[in-house]
């Protein structure tokens, strides 16, 4: 319709605000969804295919959440809901925070683990084109840490997904307030 807003209000987030939450919490889910099968299916063939994918979804998400982050800037915070308590303002800043700079650091930790791999296995994005190596010491031992460093975060961010999940959930069905319906539909053009 539109009356509604594509930039976020003081109110509300605007329509591009929650298409880029919704497609990168699609592409989130599934992405840790492929990380933890393909490192446990048993066909070498079908991992190494999984694994291109997995690299090129977690590339895909790494620029979506940049461009957010850009258009987060450039944009007004919706004020967190008048009844929200002293501590529910805090712990929901806090957590949103610490989502954007985990999964900034997952995708980098992961492009940095191919990049020192003594495998050196080349990432064609989504077929397209060739992703370049950083420039990181190619090592047994540098390819062990970083993946101990990409793991530890893969599972520090499901821990945060399930409490920020959590956390929508108990607004919408416990306390019935308006914290998820500000998150599906944008704010208006004809604020009260
Ligand atoms: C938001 C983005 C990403 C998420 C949520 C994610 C998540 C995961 C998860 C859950 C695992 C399985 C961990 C385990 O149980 O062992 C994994 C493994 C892996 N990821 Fe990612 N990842 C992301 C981005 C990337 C990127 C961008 C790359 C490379 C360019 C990458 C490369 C890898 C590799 C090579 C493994 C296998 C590590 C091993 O051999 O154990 N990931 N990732
Ligand atoms: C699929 C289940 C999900 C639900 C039901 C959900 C729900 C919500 C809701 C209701 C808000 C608005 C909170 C407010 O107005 O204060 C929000 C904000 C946010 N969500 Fe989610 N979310 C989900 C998945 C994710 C995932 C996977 C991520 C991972 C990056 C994520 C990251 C964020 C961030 C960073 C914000 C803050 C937006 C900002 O103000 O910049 N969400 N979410």
């Amino acid at each position: 319709m539109s009356d509604f807003r594509f930039r976020n209000t003081k109110e509300g987030y605007g329509l591009v605000a929650i298409a880029f939450h919704w497609a990168v919490a699609v592409l989130i889910l599934g992405q840790i969804g492929l990380g933890l099968t393909m490192v446990r299916v048993a066909d070498q063939r079908l991992a190494f295919n999984l694994i291109q994918w997995h690299k090129s979804l977690g590339l895909l998400i790494l620029t979506l959440i940049v461009l957010r982050l850009l258009w987060r800037m450039a944009n007004p915070r919706p004020l967190p809901l008048a009844s929200l308590r002293r501590w529910e303002k805090a712990a929901s800043t806090a957590v949103h925070r610490l989502l954007y700079a985990v999964f900034l650091a997952l995708p980098l930790s992961g492009w940095v683990l191919v990049s020192a791999s003594v495998l050196g296995i080349p990432t064609l994005v989504f077929g397209l084109f060739l992703l370049p190596h950083l420039p990181v010491g190619v090592s047994e031992a540098g390819e062990t840490f970083w993946r101990l460093l990409h793991r530890s975060l893969a599972y520090t961010a499901i821990a945060l997904v399930t409490v920020h999940v959590l956390a929508a959930l108990r607004h919408h069905f416990i306390l019935k307030d308006g914290v998820l319906r500000r998150m599906l539909r944008p704010a208006r053009r004809t604020e009260p």
